[in-house]
């Protein structure tokens, strides 16, 4: 049943004309839609922004009722060896094309997960298939293909959504869920989402399983963020000597959003720049932050890495102090 649905399946554009922002790609996929021809494609960007969306809605435009029969879906990273993908193609491009247009559509999602072996051995069957099958190819970075396959595509960069994009599907949903959420919940989706419409939606649907009426907290909590505002404050306690208070601040963001230590070096990373020091100490946070980032990621003890980052940050702080007198 409908409710049932995630609403990332559920609101997902059936058509170009609903696929929001990356107006220019839209247009030029509506443009090879009429002209019922379409070449090689590769959709490069981030997670969640609209690739497999404008690849399913151009096949819908594309190939009407024969859509499902028209297009195959393949995930690079499910099936890693090339020897599965190529059987799949090979049976699907065997059949003809059903509807009005000479061909059908190979949709490769995270084909940058394929090793550069198999993708030498996709360029291969691009060429045996190539009069009755076309490829879209999906990646989120697009320098793990290799040149022989993108020289092969027209390459579509796709962008993150901008603040008024990701705006406008939490408007709809809302409007259309029954659900109210405060001008601040907004703007709190917009800040933990970074542009990812998928982590928006998953964002507004977790929290509306909260209450019905959204405010900017049940968004920090679903999302285990911390407000800006909380972090930023850790940050000035640091940075003007307060250890206790700085540290009393970290206990209570990890206690009260259940953040990761990841998690709160990234914010404490997009702080940074709002902070009132000078541009050099700056530069030192951003060169610390890089450092305990690193260390985390090899496994050091979240805990103690997070406590030494404050610890860094109000030596930073002392030394601009002194610079200044
Ligand atoms: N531009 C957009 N317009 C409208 N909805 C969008 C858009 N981008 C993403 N969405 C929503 O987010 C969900 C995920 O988008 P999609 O699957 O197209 O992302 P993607 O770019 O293919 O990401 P990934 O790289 O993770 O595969 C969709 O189901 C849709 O609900
Ligand atoms: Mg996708």
């Amino acid at each position: 049943m409908d409710f049932d649905l995630p609403w990332t399946e559920k609101y997902r554009p059936k058509n170009l004309e609903e696929v929001i922002g990356h107006k220019e790609i839209a247009e030029r996929l509506k443009a090879f839609v009429k002209s019922k021809n379409v070449p090689n494609m590769m959709f490069a960007g981030p997670a969640g922004i609209g690739k497999t969306s404008a690849t399913l809605a151009l096949a819908r435009e594309l190939f009407g009722d024969a859509y499902s029969e028209s297009l195959l879906e393949l995930n690079s990273s499910d099936e890693r060896g090339i020897d599965i993908v190529r059987g799949k193609i090979k049976d699907f491009a065997r059949v003809l094309p059903l509807a009005d247009v000479p061909f059908k559509i190979i949709f490769l999602d995270e084909s940058d997960a394929l090793t550069p072996d198999a993708q030498h051995a996709l360029r291969r069957t691009m060429e045996v298939y190539a009069g009755a099958t076309r490829f879209i190819l999906s990646c989120n970075f697009s320098s793990k293909i290799i040149e022989p396959i993108q020289s092969r595509c027209v390459v579509f960069r796709f962008k993150p959504l901008s603040e008024n994009d990701i705006r406008e599907m939490l408007v709809k949903i809302s409007n259309n869920e029954g659900i109210k959420i405060s001008e601040d919940g907004i703007k709190a989706i917009i800040y933990i989402s970074d542009g990812d419409m998928r982590k928006a939606i998953n964002a507004l649907q977790g929290a509306s399983t909260l209450s019905k009426s959204i405010s900017e907290e049940t968004i920090y909590k679903v999302s285990s963020r911390a407000r800006p505002q909380e972090i930023k404050e850790m940050m000035e306690f640091a940075l003007k000597g307060s250890f206790v208070e700085a540290r009393n601040k970290l206990d209570y963001v990890l206690l009260n959003y259940g953040m990761s230590g990841e998690d709160v070096l990234l914010q404490v990373y997009r702080e940074v720049a709002s902070l009132d020091v000078p541009d050099r100490a700056k530069v030192q946070l951003v060169d610390r932050i890089g450092e305990y980032n690193f260390r985390m990621v090899e496994g050091a003890n979240e805990r103690i890495q997070l406590e030494a980052m404050l610890a860094q940050i109000m030596l930073i702080g002392q030394n601009a102090h002194e610079s200044k007198k």
